[in-house]
């Protein structure tokens, strides 16, 4: 059997990682600037997380949701503490779309509506319910278009009031802060207003932070920036270091009841031991705060290179603009100066998304390395 073909690949074979490098199968090592697409959070392979995983493994690996399985208890509780939302529940599920099924699931129930505002440029997974507010026809089916759906842009505070005094909105949904667009920050001005509105004509928030969240921006949630206070808020990719884990932040207001909703895989035992080890390294060693302090630091650095034109995002969520397709840039970047990084839907845009245990010296070599990708870029022209 072959494998189904749906991904673009780099001819490069991926044998082990180690901190902030990857490493292929004959030995060469890469600095990871993209931390596997923002998943990488605590560096690859952290001896406490392989640990705490083998342990796992070595007692049960697997039993369904129906007994007590005590890792999900020490996860919520964890991720209460050090999310800010101590008093929100938490739904384990196991990726980003899936934690957006269910929140847009919970809001439908919640308000018994089923019309959903979402922004331009967003992308919210490619299940079908994630996929309708996925601003992307070429990832969507004649499905997934079925849904109820509103696009419209940051900008149009005016519209979307008008839309919320028909009174049959259900939820709106924004990332944090954009990825795929090319890390677009939806900004103060636009959370403070959303956040108004919602109280005003009484609708849902769901803040998907399953890029933008985790502690990457500086802050635990990026939307934490800002005067906002969402229902639901979604997460997956960092929340467990490449171990397949998603949740939902469920605001109390929302009651839940039996067989709402469920999953075989979501909340089994490896996934719970892998979010809590992610945790308890991200809060020992002061993650957050090192990813405020470095992604300033990244951010001066970058600034010293005059063929940037801009620089967007916050933290170690930043996209570098450049006045050429970045393609070509990206190719030199892995396979000659071995650096990964990311692109986006903007081509002109690198992404930038490191694992959060980024020291200087990682900046520097990045940046010395950025810098002679662009002139050979510049000698080839
Ligand atoms: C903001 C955002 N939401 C949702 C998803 C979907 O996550 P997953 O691929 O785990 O389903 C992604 C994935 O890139 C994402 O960036």
């Amino acid at each position: 059997m072959k494998l189904f073909n749906v991904y673009s690949i780099e001819n490069i074979e991926i044998d082990r990682g180690k901190g902030m490098y990857v490493f292929d199968k004959n030995g060469e090592k890469y600095l990871d600037f993209y931390g596997g697409h923002a998943v990488i959070s605590i560096g690859h392979t952290n001896s406490y997380y392989v640990y705490s995983i083998k342990k796992q493994l070595n007692k049960i690996s697997y039993y369904s949701n129906s007994i007590i399985i005590n890792q999900q208890h020490k996860l919520a509780s964890l991720l209460g503490e050090i999310s800010g939302y101590k008093n929100y529940f938490l739904f384990i599920c196991n990726s980003g779309t899936e934690s957006n099924e269910n929140a847009l699931k919970i809001a439908s129930i919640y308000t018994g509506k089923r019309k959903i505002i979402f922004f331009k440029g967003s992308f919210h997974g490619r299940t079908s319910g994630s996929a309708s507010i996925t601003d992307n026809y070429k990832i969507t089916s004649s499905f997934d278009i079925q849904h109820n759906t509103i696009k419209i842009n940051y900008k149009d505070i005016d519209i979307l009031e008008k839309y919320l005094k028909n009174g049959d909105i259900c939820a709106i949904i924004t990332e944090g802060i954009q990825g795929i667009s090319g890390i677009i920050d939806p900004g103060y001005s636009f959370f403070s207003s959303v956040n108004k509105l919602c109280k005003k004509y009484n609708t849902l928030l769901i803040l998907d932070e399953v890029q933008s969240g985790y502690g990457r921006t500086g802050k635990f949630f990026s939307h934490q920036y800002y005067p906002v206070t969402p229902d639901l808020i979604t997460i997956a990719k960092g929340m467990g270091n490449g171990y397949p884990i998603g949740g939902v932040l469920i605001n109390p207001k929302f009651k839940s009841y039996n067989g709402m909703l469920g999953s075989t895989f979501g909340g089994n035992y490896l996934s719970c031991v892998s979010g809590v080890s992610v945790l308890k390294i991200i809060k020992k060693e002061n993650l957050i705060e090192n990813a405020k302090i470095m992604g300033n630091l990244l951010f001066k650095k970058l600034c010293l290179i005059p063929n940037i034109k801009r620089i967007r995002g916050k933290g170690l969520m930043l996209g570098l603009e450049f006045n050429f397709h970045v393609k070509q840039l990206k190719s030199i970047l892995i396979h000659k100066e071995k650096v990964f990084v990311g692109l986006s839907n903007n081509p002109y845009v690198l992404r930038l998304l490191p694992p959060l245990i980024i020291k200087e010296k990682h900046i520097e070599l990045f940046s010395k390395k950025l810098k002679n990708a662009l002139s050979y870029i510049d000698k080839l022209k």
